[in-house]
């Protein structure tokens, strides 16, 4: 158990120079910590509310008022000040109220009150509980003597602990830390980038080797890529998640260009795969997708041309291929593809336990994307993984495309088991740090 001495938050910028949460906080015990929070930009509407103030300055953008709700009402209710005040400790000592991280998670989730965060703000409340998480892994107990842990452990340890607790859960096994399959968005298109693709994220996947090996073997692609995509004259300058954003013509021409790369860096399409996030809600509209200003295609006719590209690349995993309350296309489309490729859900599911419960009887998926602002809490995020893999789907973890140099998506994904993880390409520092922070925890965990 943690008491938290102090909880202050900071407006910071994002990699898109946008304003974002940062939050430090301190612990009874002395452990202090600092922890901010992403933001996506083809967002799900049914994502937690990220609160903006909508005033002049950023656009709109701003976060000040996040950042008051922290400084103001949240730390009043968790820290020991507070707490004393409220009677709730009577020893008039400097330590307050003792969480862990799930008292602590339901304690911000009922001040707020609402059902999607927007009183207080998902970007407000994950920063804390991000933090909270950080600072009661670091922490020494005083009571054992036992040394803090690594943020994979505590959140490893947190998802053994919901899997004893939770009767949903209850078909799962002990799950062990593992280093999930990097996946590495080379080809950046729809709201990350002014390439005129409609097709978000087309991402290298090496299928073997240790980490270290996966992140060489898709350095040389994506080297490969660029020399040939500047020896056609097109642009090797980069989008929000640090993959290339060139005028390539067509989703098509792009995926010719990551085989291409894929084979001219001396690799086979059995060794190097591809993943897609079509993000698709971007492009419906008055209820067509519209792929390019010739192709304005039904569900059905996205599904062919899915099942056209399936065919014809080596393309392992479709993320958000239909709207994101198009159901019954996803639902056709996971039966059709029959195991073929995953079938991800990003913005369909929004790391939503309620919304995995409707995919779950529709058959809609195989696989869930697993973004923690989407939902607000670490412990949110972690029913939400074990939900999916009492489901048999693929938790497939992921950064946003406004990123800080925060790395606890890494740790996340690590502890509680997630097969893949997307932090964008191998480059722009607040993707980079991720693998990094990857690599290092391969070396621990190997050591
Ligand atoms: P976002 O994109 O962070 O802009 O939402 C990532 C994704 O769609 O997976
Ligand atoms: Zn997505």
């Amino acid at each position: 158990m943690t008491t938290i001495a102090k909880v202050e938050a900071r407006e910071i910028l994002d990699s898109r120079g946008l304003p974002t949460v940062e939050v430090a906080l301190e612990t009874g015990k002395g452990a202090k910590v600092i922890a901010s929070v992403p933001s996506g930009a083809s967002t799900g509407k049914n994502e937690a509310h990220e609160l903006r103030d909508g005033e002049k300055r950023f656009g709109g953008k701003g976060v000040r008022r996040a950042v008051e709700n922290i400084n103001g009402e949240i730390a009043r209710a968790l820290t020991g000040a507070s707490a004393k005040d409220a009677g709730e400790v009577g020893s008039g000592d400097a330590e307050g109220k003792e969480f862990d991280q799930r008292s602590l998670d339901v304690a911000l989730i009922a001040l707020d009150g609402t059902p999607d965060k927007s009183r207080l703000g998902a970007n407000a409340i994950l920063a804390v509980s991000l933090a909270f998480a950080r600072a009661a892994a670091t922490e020494t107990d005083a009571g054992t003597g036992k040394l803090g842990v690594p943020l994979y452990s505590y959140s490893n340890t947190l998802a053994n602990q919901s899997i004893a607790a939770d009767a949903r859960f209850a078909s799962l096994g002990q799950i062990a830390p593992s280093l999930p399959t990097p996946s590495f968005n080379v080809l950046n298109g729809g709201k990350h980038a002014d390439s005129g693709l409609s097709i978000q994220e087309f991402m290298l996947v090496p299928q073997r080797g240790t980490t270290t090996e996966r992140i060489e073997v898709a350095a040389a692609c994506i080297a490969k890529l660029r020399d040939n995509l500047h020896a056609r004259g097109l642009s090797i300058g980069v989008g929000d998640e640090g993959g290339f954003a060139p005028k390539i013509g067509s989703n098509e021409d792009a995926l010719d260009a990551l085989v291409a790369a894929i084979i001219g860096a001396g690799y086979t399409t059995d060794e190097v795969k591809i993943a897609i996030d079509a993000a698709a809600s971007s492009f419906f509209q008055e209820g067509k997708y519209v792929l390019s200003a010739q192709q304005a295609l039904s569900s059905a006719e996205l599904a062919r041309w899915y099942e056209g590209l399936l065919t014809k690349y080596p393309i392992f995993s479709l993320e958000d291929p239909f709207a994101e309350d198009d159901w019954d296309a996803f639902a056709e489309f996971a039966k059709k593809v029959d195991g073929r490729a995953l079938v991800v859900g990003d913005d369909l599911l929004t790391t939503n336990v309620a919304r995995m419960q409707i995919a779950a009887e529709k058959h809609a998926v195989t696989s869930a994307l697993i973004k923690p602002n989407q939902i607000g809490t670490v412990s949110e995020t972690i029913d939400a993984v074990l939900f999916a893999r009492a489901q048999g789907w693929v938790p497939f973890a992921s950064h946003r495309s406004g990123e800080t140099g925060d790395t606890a998506i890494v740790d996340i994904a690590v502890g509680l088991g997630c097969t893949y993880l997307k932090a964008g390409s191998l480059a722009r520092g607040e993707r980079v740090v991720k693998y990094n922070r990857l690599l290092e925890i391969a070396d621990e965990l190997v050591a």
